[in-house]
């Protein structure tokens, strides 16, 4: 258990804050809507830790939080709605889903392996310093355990995360207390209703589209990146015609992680699927341990080998 440093909103713990970030570490900040667990986005290793301090049983795809619009348009695709939508909705609650940007730089275990990817540009002043001072993008869910309430204040994220994470930024209650509202797709649907109304949104954008039930539904296979080859579970050994993914120290083509640490697993899972999807030849994938992030991972191997 490492010890959670509890950091003023301050230049100084900014900068700390900052510093741990580009260490790898994990962070929790406040945003206006509540407060965001934050990682670096272009370091899978971070994202993972996001994750396993979660403890999510499923890689949900992350918001990436960045500093303004130019920061967004480095990763992410604008067309003139989309645009216009940010220009008047940034800073603040307010998460789009667009297409990935060419060199976004993005860690595939951020957008679960998708081709698009959610950007939301935080109005919170401490939000915006710790961006600036980081320099980068920051992918944050909701900064709780997998499964309760999100925090609105510090002393909520510190109740579910003391000792899983390295530091809390204290920035006082959010404001909003309500997550971000979701926009995006082809057809641009609300995909969560959020902090800012739905009315307003559709003032500029004309009525929004039903969510697509695939990418509403982000743990369902359909909304998640999947090999096109077949994929086959708790495997020994690759048969004539595939590929095999391992765990732990074994022979194999491609080892999510040799030592059998599951945070480099999950970490290095979506990119190792692309490459081996990429050979032609289908994957076999050793048994992952079912503890911690290894829920996570077999929930994502499950979904990828199901018939479709
Ligand atoms: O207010 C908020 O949005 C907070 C603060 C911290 O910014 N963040 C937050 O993140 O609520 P999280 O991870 O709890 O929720 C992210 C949501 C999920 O419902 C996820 O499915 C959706 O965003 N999402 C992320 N990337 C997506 C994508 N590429 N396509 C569709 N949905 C996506
Ligand atoms: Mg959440």
């Amino acid at each position: 258990m490492k010890k959670t440093h509890q950091l003023a909103a301050s230049p100084q713990g900014i900068e700390a804050a900052a510093t741990l970030l580009r260490a790898g570490q994990q962070v929790a900040f406040p945003t206006e809507t509540v407060y965001g667990l934050g990682g670096d986005a272009r370091d899978a290793d971070a994202v993972a830790g996001v994750y396993a301090a979660k403890g999510r049983p499923s890689f949900n795809p992350l918001i990436v939080h960045v500093a303004d619009l130019a920061a967004a348009e480095r990763i992410a695709r604008f067309d003139d709605i989309t645009l216009r939508l940010a220009q008047a909705f940034w800073p603040g609650p307010f998460t789009l889903v667009l297409p990935l940007a060419p060199d976004h730089g993005i860690a595939a275990l951020v957008t679960a392996g998708l081709d698009t990817v959610a950007v939301r540009v935080p109005a919170h002043p401490v939000a915006q310093a710790l961006l600036h001072a980081f320099g980068g993008p920051l992918a944050a869910p909701s900064a709780n355990l997998s499964g309760t309430i999100s925090p609105t204040t510090a002393a909520h994220v510190i109740a579910g995360l003391e000792g899983r994470i390295a530091a809390v930024v204290d920035g006082g209650p959010c404001q909003v207390g309500l997550e971000s509202t979701i926009v995006g797709g082809t057809h641009l649907a609300l995909l969560r209703p959020g902090g800012v109304p739905t009315t307003e949104i559709e003032a500029l954008t004309g009525p929004l589209a039903q969510p697509d039930a695939r990418i509403t539904a982000p743990g369902q296979l359909a909304s998640h990146y999947a090999p096109g080859v077949h994929v086959r579970l708790n495997a020994t050994h690759a048969n004539k015609d595939e590929v095999l993914l391992g765990f732990g120290p074994m022979p194999c083509d491609l080892n999510l992680s040799e030592t059998a640490d599951l945070t480099q697993a999950a970490a290095r899972l979506f990119d190792a699927l692309h490459s081996l999807d990429a050979t032609g030849r289908n994957i076999a994938v050793a048994p992952i341990p079912d503890h911690g992030l290894g829920a996570a991972i077999n929930d994502r191997l499950r979904r990828a080998a199901a018939p479709r």
